[in-house]
């Protein structure tokens, strides 16, 4: 079957008032892929995650998932898309409720959308824990009494608890430390072979995109400067702020070569 985009965006743009802050921003994401969002602070990229979760609406443009418009969703569409489209965000502690248990935080989603009875439920979530690399022990505890790490992992679960088909990951890695980082970033690699997902990742790190991306725009000040696939972008960037992105990449960890070690 040839790959159909799973996500289309077309002449996207987001006004806060009298300031644009994401500009004519048009891009498709294709089943089973990585498209990697890179960008500095501030350029937007939260915010187009935002729109694609409905959380904020466009001021125009369009976006269609599973070739379906957005805006032209009915009730029943909507609420299967609140399932199969589901965000990691940065920083897991904030994400997580301090007053949950991990146990509470992954049930919690199927209770919401009566998914299964409670023996069904207790299945899913202890062979999502193993899945994301936990210990069953591990329910019974709350974020605070986890590492870093373990709560990343928690926060991954959550988002795949309800059998999702797209993942939105906006800086996952980036609150960890640098040790961690490498560990979510390869579990992130095998849960997509394994559970056919599609991602938008979205960081500011050149270097962690293109290790895990397809393709890869960069957005510079709410508007898309660059896309290509990701060999392309780093072996022959076209825009001189890709490669200034490319530049401080080399001069921070040596060549680009070295810095993916
Ligand atoms: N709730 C808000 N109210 C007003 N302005 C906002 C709000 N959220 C974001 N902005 C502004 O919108 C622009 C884009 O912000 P956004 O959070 O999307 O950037 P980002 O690329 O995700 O940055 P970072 O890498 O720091 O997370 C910025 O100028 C920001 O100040
Ligand atoms: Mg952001």
């Amino acid at each position: 079957m040839a790959p159909r985009p799973l996500v289309k965006i077309e002449n996207l743009s987001f006004w806060r008032g009298k300031t644009p802050i994401l500009q004519d921003i048009s891009f498709s994401i294709e089943e089973g892929t990585t498209f990697g969002l890179v960008g500095e602070s501030g350029s937007g990229k939260t915010t187009l995650a935002k729109l694609l979760i409905h959380l904020l609406r466009p001021t125009s443009g369009k976006i269609f998932f599973q070739g379906i418009s957005l805006e032209k969703l009915s009730k029943k569409e909507k609420q299967k898309m609140r399932a199969e489209v589901q965000m990691v965000f940065q920083n897991p502690y904030a994400s997580l409720n301090p007053r949950h248990t991990v146990e509470t935080t992954l049930e919690e989603p199927l209770i919401i959308f009566g998914r299964g009875n409670k023996k069904a439920r207790q299945e899913a979530l202890f062979s999502l824990l193993e899945k994301v690399g936990l210990s069953p022990d591990k329910a019974k505890r709350y974020p605070h009494e986890l590492s870093g790490g373990e709560r990343q992992r928690v926060a991954i679960a959550r988002a795949l608890i309800l059998k999702p088909t797209f993942l939105i990951l906006d800086e996952p890695v980036a609150a960890l430390d640098v040790s961690i980082q490498a560990q979510i970033i390869n579990l992130l690699r095998d849960l997509q072979k394994e559970l056919s997902l599609t991602y938008l990742l979205i960081s500011h790190d050149l270097s962690l995109v293109k290790y895990l991306s397809d393709s890869i725009a960069v957005l510079s000040q709410g508007q898309i400067v660059e896309i290509a696939d990701s060999d392309a972008l780093y072996t022959s960037p076209q825009h001189p702020y890709t490669q200034q992105l490319l530049a401080s990449l080399a001069s921070l960890l040596g060549t680009p070569e070295e810095a993916l070690k």
